[in-house]
Parts: structure tokens; sequence; C-alpha cells
């Protein structure tokens, strides 16, 4: 069946979605989520991620060269959700706690499970976004999913996929393959 290029996105899988907090150059703090986001390079650490030009998050991270990308999971869906709201404070209007962060100026965030602070390194226009590429340059993990054996931290995230508009899909699955 013939698939609409508009509906090309929808026949593919979510991507995981991610806050991204900045600052702007008077050091007013913002953050909102992004699904076209994903990791890039295991040596050094990269991620990257699409936003339209229009957000402030793009503004800031072009003033500021500095992101924090935070994994939510399924509990802070809401507030997730409300923190894509165009207000004057997204961490008071969503609920969302800013912690300090070590190297960049963007706070991280209390209730995610990962936290990556990321300088950015280039950007590209794909379309109807810009992709950013950040290197992380620290990162910190809940102690709740940490695991000493370095790949089952993957298994123990508990991620959150966008499907379109206020859709969401949760929860997680595990499968091995036995014959390697
Ligand atoms: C779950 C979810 C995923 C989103 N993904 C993206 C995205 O990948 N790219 C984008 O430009 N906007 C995305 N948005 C919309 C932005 O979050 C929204 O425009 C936000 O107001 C931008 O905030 P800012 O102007 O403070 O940066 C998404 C919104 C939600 C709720």
């Amino acid at each position: 069946m013939k698939l609409p290029l508009n509906l090309v996105v929808y026949a593919t899988p979510p991507a995981p979605v991610v806050l991204v907090s900045t600052i702007d150059e008077k050091k007013k703090k913002n953050v909102a989520p992004f699904a076209f986001f994903a990791t890039c390079s295991h040596i050094p650490p990269m991620v990257c991620f699409g936003t339209r030009k229009e957000t402030d998050t793009y503004k800031n991270i072009m003033k500021t060269k500095e992101f924090v990308v935070s994994i939510p999971s399924p509990d802070i869906v809401d507030k997730v959700w409300s923190c894509g709201k165009k207000v004057e404070d997204e961490f008071k209007h969503s609920g969302l706690t800013p912690i300090k962060p070590k190297k960049v100026k963007p706070y991280r965030i209390k209730e995610c499970q990962t936290n990556l602070e990321c300088v950015f390194r280039w950007k590209k226009k794909t379309g109807d976004h810009i992709l950013i590429i950040g290197e992380v340059v620290e990162a910190d993990v809940n102690k709740k999913v940490f695991s000493k054996e370095k790949w089952k931290l993957r298994t123990k995230l508990n991620p959150l996929y966008h499907v379109t508009r206020n859709h969401f899909i949760l929860g997680r699955g595990k499968y091995t393959v036995l014959e390697v």
C-alpha cells in the first residue's frame, strides 16, 4: 500500500522522548520535550535531536552552546506533556525539579532517570527541523536503574515513546536472541 510522504514518520518506530533543558543569556531556565532524539557516537558519547528553529531551546543553544538531555520515564508523562506548553516557566508549570549541573550551566532534572550534560558541536538543517548534535561531557544515572554490567543499564531504563499529539507508548519488553 502506497504511503503518503507526510505519514512516513508514523510508519517508523517512535523515538524515545527526552527533555532538553537550556538557559538563555540572562540565565532564565527553559525545558521542553523532544522526540526526534538519538545517540550517535560511543566515544566520545554524542547525542542528536531535531528541533524547529522557532523554539526557545534552539535559540538558547545557539547563544550559550550548552544543553542537558534528560530521559523521563512513564511515571512523569503528564509533567513531560505540560512542559511542552508555551509558558513563562516550564519547570514551575510542569512540577519538574531543576537541579544543579556539574560541567554546564543548564539545569538537570531530578525526576529523570538519566541526565546528560552536553556541549553543542554541530547543526544541520534537515527539512522542517534543525538537527543539533552535542557531545556529552558529564553524565548521571539514577541509582535505581544503575547496573555494574554496563549494557544491562539499558534494559533497566523505562523510556517513554511519543506517537503523536498527546498519545504515548509506555513500558518496556525484553528479548535475548539465544543463537549468537
Ligand atoms: C512528546 C513531545 C515531543 C516533541 N518533540 C518535538 C521534536 O522532536 N521537535 C520539535 O521541534 N518539537 C517537539 N515538540 C514540541 C516542543 O516541545 C514545543 O514546541 C515546545 O513548546 C518547545 O519549547 P521551547 O520553545 O521552550 O523550546 C514535542 C512536544 C511533545 C509534547
